[in-house]
């Protein structure tokens, strides 16, 4: 066999490896997230981490970054078209759609989904190449409450975990009445200004981006840019007004920003971001909004919908930031270390029987000494130690510490998992 090199062992550029300890904070923020969603009706998804490019070519937009740069596209040996997957909504959408589940069930169709999302972008702190999202789609219906109900449950999970240094920002994209007319007055403004051949190309294909454009010379010149708010017609209006009002009176705290454009084609109306104050450059934690189009956009029948996806890592991160140590169980409660042959046996037998009365039971195994053994069982986290030698076990007794204030105390083996259940309740 030959040895392969060290750079073998490198996770590829712009990726990480989840690991214990810190993986247990991850899992428990896809929980946090997840929690209100599954509390609301919403219905667990799985969709392939893969799909046709031509899904998100038309769902994401083909002018998006997301789609003509950062896309990892590839042709398989059988000549498909495929794309790992960017995002999760025009998969959702897709399967709903497949399914018929907008047939067969009322709407909407509400569905939440966990997963890990491709983008080739250039990493850096809290942009990854492969992330993780947990998102949520209510699919069918155009009521406000439903885009309220999708902000209110996004604040819910955040405060949940403790977060509250983060805000959410909302803005109306508008629908196919009133944008275009908003689009080409933008178009003939920013026409005007004096900018590089790219944004210049972009102005034709997609204006609202340009209003998102980062750069301090750009900004300056958009001053006094036409704003979408102002060309809004009477029934966005109306929408986004009750938006407003259920989320007020939920008693979640948002941001009117007229400039959010979101980067996917996608979205009418209700658009959100939720932005967290201690992230630097990447400090959208989450976002979403209304896709009314979508569905006809890939060939489906009108099904206005709305959704969000929050970034785990970013949430992660974002609890970092505040100092938030999240309160995690230790996942061992016991911990059973043997002293010789027949107190291997004996023992593992007894956390055979622990485990199946729901006691979480580990065992120092591998035949270390005591001082290895109870240096593992320090390790775990694990409240009591269950400490067995020969002696022990002729008297048919198991020596049970509590790693905590250090006491021991012997415990008839046909009373250890009564004991270990009440102390652990
Ligand atoms: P998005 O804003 O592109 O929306 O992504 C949602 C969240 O995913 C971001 O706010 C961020 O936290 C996280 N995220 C995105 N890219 C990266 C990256 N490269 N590294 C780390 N985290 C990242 C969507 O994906 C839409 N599908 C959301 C949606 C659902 N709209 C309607 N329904």
């Amino acid at each position: 066999m030959t040895t392969l090199p060290v750079s073998t062992f490198q996770a590829p550029r712009g990726t990480y490896d989840l690991l214990p300890p810190d993986s247990a904070t991850f899992l428990a923020v896809r929980e946090a997230i997840s929690a209100p969603l599954r509390n609301s009706g919403y219905g667990y998804i799985e969709t392939p981490g893969f799909e046709n490019v031509e899904l998100f070519a038309r769902g994401v937009g083909e002018s998006t970054d997301i789609v003509s740069k950062e896309m990892y596209a590839f042709t398989t040996k059988g000549g498909d078209e495929l794309a790992l997957r960017p995002e999760g909504t025009a998969s959702v959408l897709r399967a709903t759609l497949e399914a018929n589940l907008h047939k067969t069930g009322s709407l909407p169709v509400k569905l939440w989904y966990s997963g890990s999302y491709y983008r080739y972008e250039r990493p850096q702190k809290g942009r990854y190449r492969h992330f993780s999202q947990v998102g949520a789609e209510a699919i069918g219906t155009e009521d406000p409450a439903l885009d309220a109900e999708l902000i209110i449950l996004a604040d819910q999970a955040y405060r949940s975990l403790g977060l509250r240094d983060f805000r959410i920002l909302l803005n109306s994209l508008g629908d196919k009445e009133c944008r275009p007319v908003y689009r080409d007055a933008l178009q003939g403004f920013l026409r005007e200004l004096d900018l590089d051949e790219e944004t210049r190309r972009r102005i034709e294909i997609n204006p609202l981006r340009v209003l998102d454009d980062k750069r301090a010379d750009v900004q300056k010149q958009l001053v006094g840019a036409p704003l979408l708010r102002d060309f809004l017609c009477d029934a966005c209006k109306a929408y986004h007004e009750e938006v407003r009002e259920l989320i007020g009176a939920a008693g979640v705290v948002f941001e009117d920003d007229e400039k959010l454009v979101r980067g996917l084609d996608y979205y009418t109306r209700t658009t959100f971001e939720f932005v967290h104050d201690g992230l630097g450059a990447q400090s959208a934690v989450g976002g979403g909004g209304r896709y009314d189009g979508l569905s006809e956009m890939i060939g489906g029948p009108a099904l206005p919908s709305v959704g969000w996806a929050l970034g785990v890592d970013r949430t992660v991160l974002a609890l970092e930031a505040e100092g938030i140590t999240l309160e995690l169980p230790a996942s061992t409660s016991v911990f059973a270390v043997p002293l010789g042959e027949e107190a291997r046996r004996i023992l593992f037998g007894v956390v055979t029987e622990l485990r199946k009365a729901g006691v979480a039971t580990d065992f120092a195994y591998g035949g270390k000494g005591l001082k290895g053994a109870m240096k593992a069982a320090n390790r775990s986290g694990a409240r009591y130690a269950l400490v067995a030698g020969e002696r022990d076990l002729a008297e048919g007794v198991v020596q049970l510490k509590d790693m905590s204030s250090g006491e021991q105390a012997p415990v008839a083996l046909g009373e250890l998992v009564a004991t270990l259940q009440a102390k652990l309740a």
